[in-house]
């Protein structure tokens, strides 16, 4: 059954981080995407009347696309802006005359910026609800809604009470969680269970890769946190291989090293997924795709159904598509 009571909390809300997110709800919607992946409406009209605004400041392959097939394959139209330079901002325009206008022109608006301030300062001047698509450095909400649908449909007894310990996860992150937008928000997410996560282990090259405001929140967590250079020599401990394309060390953005990167020839455990937001680069070899170790390719396909979920609940249409007998 989903709890439509949960689903509610996000009724004409705007989402901006992953901390936004509780178990609860992350777990209800998961279920509402899971029902959405399986029926596969060929055509339903749950969204017709409702117009999203898809604006990218910053280029995206999934993100953007997977907003617009979740929106369009429930009647919903969208608009978009794919490039900045084709707006006013390459003329100069503020955000807040930009906010104006998406005011005017939809009902909801899924904002990429360059800029962590930009999504923040958006939402001043914003009377609909903005979905943060990713904004600079900082976080990546939906992308983390994704990466745990993926993972709660490979291993759905982590969200259903405490499992014996041999089965509870342990996850390695590559990268800097405190300035890698996608790692931030997925490790928020982790934090949620405690339960079923014994130990994280963040591999970077990093002095502080968790930065003060996630460490504050990492340390509030009975999960164990600990701190890694030697990814290839932890690999037979790690349940999970959380990686991104680029690290943001300091003074810009760089690839891994050599010794961050992973393919069929690493030495993961045989039933170790891997997740990567993708794009990759280097770190992630196309050898590893026809393995079994590739959780990123599904984590990619389930981003239409998890953010088609939070549209629903966003515009309180999950009964339009439920059927009563599966609502709490
Ligand atoms: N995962 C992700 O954010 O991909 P895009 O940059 O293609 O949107």
């Amino acid at each position: 059954m989903i709890q439509t009571k949960v689903l509610d909390r996000l009724r004409n809300s705007s989402v901006l981080s992953a901390a936004q997110f509780d178990k609860e709800l992350l777990c209800e919607l998961t279920k509402l995407a899971a029902y959405l992946q399986l029926h596969r409406f060929p055509v339903v009209h749950a969204l017709e009347d409702k117009i999203m605004a898809a604006a990218f400041f910053e280029p995206s392959t999934r993100t953007r696309l997977s907003f617009e097939s979740a929106m369009l394959s429930v009647g919903g139209k969208t608009i978009s802006v794919a490039d900045a330079k084709t707006t006013g901002v390459a003329k100069g325009e503020s955000m807040r005359d930009i906010g104006q206008m998406f005011n005017s022109y939809a009902d909801i608006v899924v904002v990429r910026h360059t800029e962590q301030r930009a999504v923040a300062d958006l939402t001043e001047y914003l009377r609909i609800p903005l979905v943060n698509g990713g904004n600079g450095s900082d976080e990546h909400p939906t992308q983390a809604l994704a990466d745990w649908y993926a993972l709660l449909k490979w291993r759905p007894e982590i969200a259903y009470g405490q499992i014996p310990e041999k089965f509870r996860l342990n996850i390695g992150i590559i990268g800097t969680p405190g300035n890698m937008r996608t790692v931030k928000s997925f490790l928020t997410l982790a934090l949620l269970f405690p339960e079923n996560v014994n130990h994280i282990t963040i591999f970077s090259e990093m002095a502080d890769p968790l930065g003060a405001e996630l460490r504050e929140m990492c340390n509030g967590s009975p999960i164990g946190i600990n701190f890694s250079r030697d990814l290839q020599g932890s690999l037979e401990y790690l349940d999970v291989v959380y990686m991104n394309a680029i690290a943001y060390l300091g003074d810009g953005y760089r690839f891994f090293g050599e010794e961050f990167q992973l393919s069929a020839k690493s030495k993961l455990k045989d039933d170790t997924v891997i997740l990567h937001p993708l794009a990759r680069g280097d770190e992630l070899s196309t050898d590893l795709d026809e393995t079994q170790h590739n959780l990123y390719f599904n984590q990619a396909d389930g981003a239409v159904w998890i953010r088609q979920a939070l549209l629903l609940a966003i515009f309180d249409r999950v009964r339009n598509i439920v059927p009563d007998n599966l609502l709490n």
